[in-house]
């Protein structure tokens, strides 16, 4: 949270009563040295620790770990520390980013990146095909991505940093690669990791380490310099969330024992938007888990959207669940089958009798759509288990984005234990049993690989 300890100096001054005097009274170069002047920007948290100003004063640590919420400034913290290690012309610095894209587009380029820290007229000379960057006194930056963990032995260095370790490829194999004789050089070794946590060994081994020095810092730390954009795309969809609890806050979570889904089975299958072939898409539903009572406050609609590749793999592409009235709810669903263009809707019913179908066809053009019914007749974890082993092996891909609290849900699931209902869940436990579980549709599938040459998504 934002208080006036954590204040950076510009936000200080910007509520000092004196501000526009002192402001009026700089000359204009004064003032466009501020402007680009790190330690008057940065928030104390993002200091180089030990130096004047940083919220850490210990100043003998060899790595310093941002370990923090997404849009901290994460980024920009890291290549700030750069650019201060950069002065010193002796310095060589590995930078390394998840993937070669990253190395360029976020790393360097990037609104946070280390060429867009430096006014106009003193950046230094970056030269993606050599992966080098040429700092105006001389020090050299050499770039690498996480991809390729061979690549990061040969070069010399005297700093680094780490971006978003915790998303590389091969974090371990990685950093111990970085690690290859890296205490044995000189005394001023030092590197800057900075990343959103996940419970990956080698972080816990940077956290534990005695030479570490370790801040953590929320999203909301840096509230003021982010966009409504950013705050509504990629904050809010994780408030109030478990996962929001390691991205928001920087929490390191472990997974739930006995959970049906882990974060790890369901990461390992994730695919881009982007990516998708929709020519080799066959089927898509929208599936609906009506609330029990629209009085109920913490019971929603669950409503979601999944689809059948050629090669019998699931798409789990958009979570629509909501909390609003039947009218309403059946017009998301319905804006939904026809957006997606979807096969049908498929919804439960059980202690409500017909009441998805009697709502859909009530409301504008639900008279058109295809429309099943299906019984809860077996009990939840009977129904989710199944669902379960699909991800297991690898047959169910999520989307990059938008299913942060539909993950949220099945990574707290435990069969037995957790008492509500998960609504979200529910929707898709219906809507993949309904596109390769159920016996009608296995019929289909088959015939559906008899007829076509299956090929992976
Ligand atoms: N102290 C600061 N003063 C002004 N702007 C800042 C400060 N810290 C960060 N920012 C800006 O806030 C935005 C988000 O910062 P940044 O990209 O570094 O966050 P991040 O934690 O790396 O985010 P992500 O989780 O998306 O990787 C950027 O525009 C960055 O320049
Ligand atoms: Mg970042």
């Amino acid at each position: 949270m934002s208080t006036p300890e954590n204040y950076s100096l510009a936000k200080s001054l910007s509520l000092d009563p004196q501000c526009d005097q002192i402001l009026a009274s700089l000359s204009e170069p004064e003032a466009e040295a501020l402007l680009w002047s790190w330690r008057f920007n940065a928030r104390p948290a993002q200091i180089l620790p030990g130096t004047e100003g940083a919220a850490i004063q210990i100043a003998d640590w060899v790595f310093w770990l941002v370990l923090a919420g997404r849009g901290f400034g994460k980024t920009r913290t890291g290549a700030e520390t750069v650019r201060e290690w950069a002065a010193n012309p002796n310095e060589r610095i590995l930078m390394i980013a998840p993937t070669a894209d990253d190395v360029r587009s976020v790393m360097l380029e990037g609104p946070s990146g280390l060429l867009n820290c430096y006014p106009s007229g003193s950046k230094p000379q970056y030269n993606p095909s050599r992966h080098l960057v040429e700092f105006p006194s001389g020090a050299i930056g050499i770039t690498r991505s996480a991809e390729e963990p061979a690549r990061l032995r040969g070069p010399q260095f005297t700093k680094f940093w780490a971006d978003e370790l915790c998303a590389w490829n091969y974090p371990q194999d990685a950093w111990d690669q970085i690690m290859f004789g890296f205490r044995l050089k000189t005394p001023n070794l030092q590197g800057v990791i900075t990343t959103t946590p996940k419970p990956l060994p080698v972080l816990k081994a940077l956290m534990a380490d005695s030479s570490t020095v370790l801040t953590r810092g929320s999203s909301y730390d840096n509230r003021d310099n982010l966009s409504e954009v950013f705050y509504q795309k990629v904050i809010k969809p994780y408030e109030g969330t478990r996962l929001g609890r390691q991205e928001l806050n920087a929490e390191l979570l472990e997974d739930i024992q006995g959970a049906l889904w882990t974060r790890k089975l369901i990461d390992a299958a994730r695919i881009k938007r982007s990516d998708i072939r929709w020519e080799l898409i066959v089927r898509i539903v929208v599936a609906i888990d009506p609330a029990v009572s629209t009085t109920d406050e913490s019971d929603e609609t669950g409503i979601g959207v999944a689809m059948l590749a050629r090669s019998g793999h699931v798409i789990v592409l958009d979570d629509l669940t909501c909390r609003e009235s039947p009218g309403e709810w059946a017009k998301i669903a319905i804006a939904a089958y026809k957006a997606r263009r979807a096969d049908r809707i498929i919804g439960e019913v059980n202690n409500g009798g017909n009441l998805v179908e009697a709502n859909l066809r009530a409301a504008k053009d639900g008279d058109k759509v295809a429309f099943r019914a299906v019984h809860a007749s077996r009990g939840k974890f009977v129904r989710a288990e199944p669902v379960a082993a699909l991800y297991e092996r690898g047959m169910v891909h999520h989307v990059d984005s938008g299913l942060e609290k539909l993950e949220d849900q099945m990574c707290s699931y435990v069969p037995g234990v957790s008492r509500k209902s998960p609504d979200r869940l529910d929707w898709l436990v219906w809507a993949v049993t309904d596109l390769v579980i159920d016996p009608e549709i296995m019929t289909m599938q088959t015939q559906i690989g008899e007829m076509i040459q299956i090929s992976p998504i």
